[in-house]
């Protein structure tokens, strides 16, 4: 079976393997521990979930994607460990913030024992989940963020219970509120400081590195810590370095370049008699969202095992110019464990088809130019798209003006728009079947697009789609063995011109319309957005007031078959109401007084009264997002 299709999406660039095609064309999850065993049909888990009253658009988990990504993380730094004869090990944690649902936290945890994998937490609310999740033994909970008096004392107390808490001295006052803790309570803190390094790395994120971070000290306060930390006699405390190298670093030589400079502080702070045993890096490896391997805001140009060579072989290099002892390695890794493990599937509602038109005749005493529009198809030969284009489009200018000034009417318009759609159409049939067309004139026709409507919020669910531009790779999940007809954007079912996703990631690089098959009356097309693991989940908003969307966890089990583990039901719109301050019983009570009146009045009648307000009733209680009518009475 030809898999260009599925190529044409990337699929096989940014997957890493972890999808497949099904010989029926379906889109298929793949067991990371039996590769060669048939994918799991993606369209087959929809519509199980479906039938247990589990609807689109719905959030899907899938933990061997997790514990993939975390054994790989580990199972990389081991190897270049031993590669390079280091004499450290590695230590890594996660940061809370890029995925802070209590379900993936536990299968880190879970996943993470055999490696003594920790947490990072940024701020009090992650640290006190963080301590109630019974972190393996030797993990690291290390403490980010600025830390009050209250949180200070839970990380010093908890060492007492046995959690390798690390205080992280992220600016110059918190030394002294963590000193003045540890003398109130008579004991002593495990601490780290965080540097800012100089080198800039390159990227989305390149803001929060080099000077222009507003984390971490700065050279000179660094070595004021040092004082102020021996002047208290807790300078036997200080045992971890932080450097936040940035997060989705393109290129692999600013890793290099950065931990480098990271090392630089660390032997000088050892040379200063700082008893550091840990090298904490931050956050930093990125996410191949498109698949084209290359140093670009949505591309890596390195690879995991790349990514942690670099940083075994800096560091020892240092470590032994300057005599210091091998450190442990940390690092913050959030998006490359989390980003594969999440998908949200959902399905078209509707589409418009951009050149859907059949030819129409103009009518006697429409304005001439709809007889020019439509006279245009007379002339259209290979040599002539360019000014066909231009002339269609002059003249639908024209005509808009027209109606504008009330020159022509509103039928007259609605005649014109669909003439301009057929002689579109008619161009864009010749253009397909011609080779040497100028590139402007297929990239004018691509503007020409569908617009096919899913069922999601693109604010709810993919923010950083919408807020910095983030690349996220989308596919159909079925009908892969049949040629996508069409090309659209896809809009979401908010009322917002921003609602829309514009730019997606393909066999060949990124281009402005998904290649989409033609909706078939009475059978759904599910799309999915994948890789959107992290940061996604909680920064996400309520737009519109969609909620949050339904979300499960799926794993295989040891017969290799895909089960539904866990799910959390989205949001309804009476809980979306109470967020922002609506109280849903005051409302329904509100509604009824209004429709009572309309009984009094003789406009409503008692029956049209009570079905009125158990529609309230039921769609209060229902899921925010669009609901098919036989889901409503499943
Ligand atoms: C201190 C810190 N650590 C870790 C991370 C995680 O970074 P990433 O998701 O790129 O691995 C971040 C994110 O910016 C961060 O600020």
């Amino acid at each position: 079976m030809s898999d260009e299709i599925f190529q044409s999406y990337g699929i096989h660039r940014w997957s890493q393997g972890m999808f497949a095609q099904l010989d029926n064309g379906d889109l298929g999850l793949v067991n990371p521990a039996r590769p060669d065993a048939p994918p799991a049909s993606l369209p087959d888990l929809l519509h199980n979930l479906d039938a247990r009253g589990i609807h689109t658009p719905v959030l899907v988990r899938v933990g061997a994607f997790l514990r993939r990504q975390l054994e790989a993380l580990n199972a990389s730094f081991a190897k270049a460990i031993a590669a390079n004869d280091y004499q450290g090990t590695y230590r890594g944690v996660f940061p809370i913030k890029v995925n802070q649902q209590a379900e993936v936290i536990d299968r880190i945890v879970e996943y993470g024992r055999p490696f003594q994998f920790g947490l990072e937490a940024g701020s009090k609310p992650e640290l006190i989940l963080a301590l109630s999740r019974d972190l393996p033994k030797g993990a690291l909970l290390i403490c980010n963020g600025i830390k009050d008096p209250e949180f200070i004392r839970l990380g010093i107390l908890a060492r007492k219970a046995g959690i390798n808490c690390v205080l992280v001295i992220e600016s110059p006052g918190e030394a002294d509120t963590v000193i003045a803790e540890a003398r109130r309570l008579g004991e002593m803190p495990a601490l780290g400081v965080r540097i800012k390094l100089t080198r800039r790395v390159t990227g989305n994120w390149a803001d929060s590195s080099g000077d222009r971070s507003t984390f971490g000290l700065t050279t000179k306060e660094v070595v004021d810590l040092v004082d102020k930390l021996r002047d208290a006699e807790m300078l036997d405390c200080l045992v971890l370095q932080h450097a936040h190298l940035g997060s989705q670093v393109p290129q692999v030589i600013d890793i290099r370049q950065a931990v480098d400079e990271a090392c630089r502080f660390y032997t000088e702070l050892r040379r200063l008699g700082v008893p550091l045993q840990y090298l904490d890096l931050g956050g930093g490896l990125g996410i191949d969202y498109t698949g084209e391997a290359r140093a670009s805001e949505n591309s890596i140009n390195y690879t995991m095992d790349e990514y942690c060579a670099n940083i075994v072989e800096t560091v020892k290099y240092q470590m032994d110019e300057a005599e210091v002892p091998h450190p442990t390695l940390v690092t913050e890794s959030g998006r490359a464990i989390v980003a594969y493990s999440s998908m949200l599937l959902s399905d078209i509602l509707e589409a418009s088809y951009f050149d859907r038109s059949a030819p129409i005749t103009p009518e006697e005493d429409d304005h001439h130019m709809l007889s020019d529009m439509a006279a245009i198809v007379s002339y259209l030969t290979p040599r002539r798209v360019q000014e066909c284009l231009n002339d269609a489009e002059y003249y639908r200018e024209e005509l808009r003006a027209l109606f504008r000034r009330g020159v022509i009417g509103i039928e007259e318009v609605a005649r014109a728009e669909q003439i301009f759609l057929y002689v579109i159409g008619r161009i864009k049939d010749l253009v397909a079947q011609t080779p040497d067309v100028p590139a402007e004139v297929r990239e004018e026709l691509s503007a020409h697009r569908d617009i096919y409507r899913a069922n999601f919020s693109l604010f709810q669910s993919l923010p950083d789609v919408w807020a910095i531009d983030q690349l996220v790779p989308i596919a159909p999940l079925q009908r892969l063995n049949e040629t996508p007809g069409r090309r659209a954007v896809l809009s979401d079912i908010t009322c917002d011109s921003d609602g829309k996703i514009d730019h997606f990631v393909l066999g060949d690089g990124i281009g402005n319309a998904l290649p989409v098959h033609e909706l078939q009356p009475g059978t759904r097309y599910f799309i999915g957005i994948f890789l959107v693991g992290a940061y996604q989940e909680t920064l996400g908003d309520l737009h519109n007031l969609f909620g949050d969307t339904n979300i499960v966890t799926v794993d295989f089990n040891e017969d290799g078959v895909l089960e539904l583990q866990s799910e959390v039901e989205g949001d309804t719109v009476a809980e979306v109401m109470a967020y922002v301050e609506y109280e849903p019983k005051q409302c329904l009570d509100a509604f009824k007084r209004i429709v009572e009146r309309g009984v009094r009045e003789g406009a409503l009648n008692p029956a049209q009264r009570r079905m009125l307000m158990q529609t309230y009733r039921d769609a209060l209680s229902g899921y925010t997002y669009y609901e098919h009518e036989e889901q409503e009475h499943a």
